[in-house]
């Protein structure tokens, strides 16, 4: 696949690393293979911002960061939670849900990044929102059809991302619940909103 990411020079717009530096804090963040997976998310991003009109650096530096608190210790998270005053429901539902949110915390708090619509795209990437950015939109796509995703339906979801993002919104929201609901787990209300809001009829 062409890879246009590496031509990527950051503007200082956003974050005042380089992309390099901040490829490098993100590698000591996680697991090789979260790395692999944050650096597909990125390419997937970085294609996707291009196609819909993205900032293609807004994208690299949300999809690069999107999960930078998933490798945190619970106790860790628990500990944010109670100390920043956050949602305390996120404390039944466990990092799956919490490491969005907690990761916009983390992310503006320790590489500084301020922009709204990228500390959204982290707090929104997996239950999604309501409302959503392209940016936001571009995120929560890419995170579910980065290379190195292989599910059924991904190839479909692949398909609707290359003509219509929020087609694939659509399909990965309705997707995720489906999935969520075929084993049993327990739904976060937000990600019902988020399925009423973009797939249900009205
Ligand atoms: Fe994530
Ligand atoms: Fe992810």
């Amino acid at each position: 696949m062409e890879n246009k990411k590496n031509s990527l020079v950051y503007s200082k717009k956003y974050v005042s690393l380089t992309r390099d530096k901040l490829i490098q804090i993100i590698q000591s963040q996680m697991s090789r293979e979260r790395f692999q997976h944050v650096l597909g998310v990125e390419q997937v991003a970085v294609q996707l911002a291009e196609k819909f009109g993205v900032s293609t650096e807004a994208a690299s530096i949300a999809a690069l960061t999107h999960d930078y608190a998933k490798e945190r210790s619970d106790k860790e998270m628990q500990e944010l939670i109670f100390s920043e005053k956050l949602n305390l429901e996120w404390l039944d539902y466990g990092s799956n849900i919490w490491h969005g949110p907690l990761g916009a915390v983390l992310v503006e708090r320790e590489l500084g990044i301020s922009n709204p619509d990228i500390l959204n795209a982290i707090r929104h990437h997996t239950i999604g929102a309501e409302k959503m950015t392209l940016l936001e939109q571009v995120i929560y796509v890419a995170d579910y059809i980065e290379p190195g995703r292989n599910f059924p339906g991904v190839e479909r979801a692949r398909v609707l991302a290359a003509e219509n993002l929020q087609e694939a919104v659509r399909y990965e929201t309705k997707r995720i619940l489906q999935h969520l609901i075929e084993q049993n787990r327990k739904i976060y209300p937000k990600t019902i909103a988020t399925y009423n809001k973009w797939v249900a009829n009205s």
